[in-house]
């Protein structure tokens, strides 16, 4: 039982002995005391003011009391209005220190057999370009709402819609047919993904350039764009495709094996990951069937000019196509036909989809579809929004102007980090090898915590600058205050000293840090409910300063008496653990030394 599971019982039997009358259970609310008061936890004193036919602070007077006397929890306590302040007795708080440090991933909670499925989609790329900052904000997101769900005892299912067929791709594998000379990843040494968004580009250039042309002779926008004998090559190439002319397909398969070994690359760098990745092109013939499924039983319609819709304007949306006169399906099928797939696959309870909020009409109606089609995860699917991100102007832009490639600001990120380490000496004994590692931890945490930290759905700047800061609500400082406290732990270790739970009055400041760490476990199923990534990191920023705090007004190695050198190492090598657990929660490493 922790601390305020026993306040409660022990509330609940001070007022049936003062009383006479047993109050339910949840009419016990506890809250954290107010800093200007003393005391750790309050009792509001309200719900039991009717039983005890008495004024609140009276109340308040005979339960703080009782509690003092036989509780055995409870050292002192105040009344101020229908509050009772409670102070918790030291020996409670090193109790539940030593609970916590028994436990590796305390707060955290592990799936069962009976724990239901949530399966996770993000990432979902195009495969005529590399990942760029967008990929980026989606994948950390995704990866770390993955880890928040797991950290609340769900089954967790990553997984990656690939959309990897369609005029997108075709425009790339025309444009490297016709300019392209045979040159591949290993001729080039570029990277897979690279190397196709490069001939995507080419095309739109020589497209544009026919277009121009057909409007010098006359021809206004809207037809010159359709007329070119470029888009038109592109558009019978997709129509080759999908009659499996064996030559396109070959070079598809071909051209998109290298975007997918590209992708792989930036993710392992990224450190994120999926259990099972689909591709569109294996879905959206799934998603015909099922449309013609809902056509049969009424839940579609089909057109006079035999194109098939949904009516959902008594749900307060409109009409949505889901195929295309010609029979062709549009992207809203392909979804339908991922959802059978996945389905098939896995008793998902719960979907999330990562994606970001210019298709939140998309999702809403997707639901709706799903809902209609039978899936019973489909009305309460969630679309986990987020919002747009940018690079302040004129920071690391790619050379396309706008885009920020994803390789090249990780690689921009890291390079940083090794600078500023380099500039402040701290890193002057460590080998090469060390110190590109930890370059790599620090580069990269200052990028993902920089854009987790921000409330997903708002839009938002990266920083470069900012985010690498040593001070401040930044990855690099939470990463430096761990490595600190692990460099006191080695120092301990040296001396002898070992961490443990002694007998030790705590100061207030000891008591609050142990309630900080405690914390962690309502964090993390907050964040389960919320979907919020931002609520772990605002809790390891929180944690790590007070921490600091701490440290700036205690010695640790330099206490006075060895029971405090133990019981303060104990504290710390707790904080440092949960700074390691939080900050995983985000994907975040952490290093031992920086
Ligand atoms: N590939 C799509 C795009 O780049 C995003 C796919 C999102 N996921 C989905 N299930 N529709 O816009």
């Amino acid at each position: 039982m922790n601390i305020e599971e026993r306040i409660q019982q022990a509330a609940i039997e001070a007022v049936k002995t003062l009383y006479g009358v047993e109050p339910e259970k949840k009419s016990v609310q506890l809250q954290k005391t107010r800093a200007e008061f003393e005391g750790n936890l309050t009792l509001v004193v309200f719900p039991f003011v009717k039983i005890a036919k008495k004024k609140p602070e009276e109340v308040g007077e005979e339960i703080g009391k009782e509690l003092v006397e036989h509780s055995g929890i409870v050292s002192a306590y105040n009344v101020v209005k229908g509050f009772l302040n409670l102070s918790i007795a030291d020996n409670a708080w090193r109790e539940m220190l030593a609970a916590i440090n028994a436990d590796e991933h305390f707060g955290e909670k592990k799936a069962t057999e009976e724990s239901d499925l949530v399966m996770i989609e993000y990432s979902s790329p195009n495969t005529n370009k590399p990942l760029h900052l967008g990929h980026v904000r989606n994948n950390l997101l995704g990866w770390s709402l993955s880890r928040i769900m797991e950290a609340n005892g769900h089954k967790v299912v990553k997984t990656n819609i690939v959309n990897d067929r369609g005029i997108h791709i075709c425009k790339s594998m025309l444009a490297w047919q016709k300019y392209g000379n045979g040159e591949t990843p290993e001729t080039s040494g570029k990277k897979g993904d690279h190397l196709i968004g490069d001939y995507y580009v080419a095309f739109d250039k020589h497209y544009r350039e026919e277009v121009k042309k057909l409007m010098a002779q006359g021809m206004d926008e809207e037809k010159a764009k359709q007329e070119t004998p470029l888009i038109k090559e592109a558009h019978d190439m997709l129509v080759k495709w999908e009659n499996n002319d064996p030559e396109v397909r070959a070079l598809w398969a071909r051209m998109n094996e290298w975007v997918y070994a590209g992708f792989d690359e930036t993710y392992k760098m990224m450190g994120v990951g999926f259990d099972k990745i689909y591709y569109e092109s294996q879905t959206y013939l799934e998603g015909k069937e099922k449309v013609e499924e809902g056509l049969e039983k009424g839940i579609f319609y089909r057109r006079d000019d035999n194109s098939v819709w949904a009516n959902l304007t008594e749900d307060g949306l409109d009409e949505k196509l889901l195929l295309r006169s010609d029979g062709t399906s549009v992207y809203m099928t392909q979804d339908i036909g991922t959802a059978k797939l996945r389905y098939q696959d896995y008793p998902i309870d719960k979907m999330i989809y990562v994606v970001g909020n210019e298709q939140n009409y998309h999702f809403q109606v997707l639901s709706l579809l799903l809902d209609k089609l039978g899936f019973k995860w489909g009305k309460d699917l969630v679309h986990f929004s987020y919002g747009m991100v940018e690079l302040p102007n004129g920071k690391m832009k790619s050379r396309e102007g706008t885009v920020v490639d994803a390789d090249e600001l990780m690689a921009a990120m890291i390079e940083d980090a090794r600078r500023t380490s380099d500039e402040l000496g701290k890193n002057a004994d460590m080998t090469e090898e060390e110190k590109q590692e930890i370059a790599r931890i620090v580069g990269l945490g200052a990028l993902k915590y920089f854009i987790l930290k921000v409330d997903a759905r708002k839009n938002m700047l990266f920083n470069p600058e900012e985010s690498i800061d040593f001070n401040g609500n930044t990855g690099p400082f939470i990463q430096y205050t761990y490595a600190r406290i692990r460099s006191i732990l080695r120092k301990a270790a040296e001396q002898g000293i070992e961490a443990k739970c002694t007998d030790i009055a705590l100061a207030q400041k000891e008591v609050d840090l142990i309630q900080k760490i405690n914390e962690y476990a309502a964090v993390v199923a907050q964040a389960g409910t919320d979907y919020s990534p931002s609520g772990i990191a605002s809790y390891c920023y929180e944690l790590t300063k007070q921490f600091n705090q701490f440290y700036h007004d205690y010695s640790i190695l330099n206490a006075d008496t060895d029971e405090q050198k133990q019981f303060r190492l104990l504290l710390a090598q707790n904080v440092a653990k949960t700074i390691k657990n939080g900050m995983a929660l985000l994907g975040i490493e952490v290093p031992e030394r920086m």
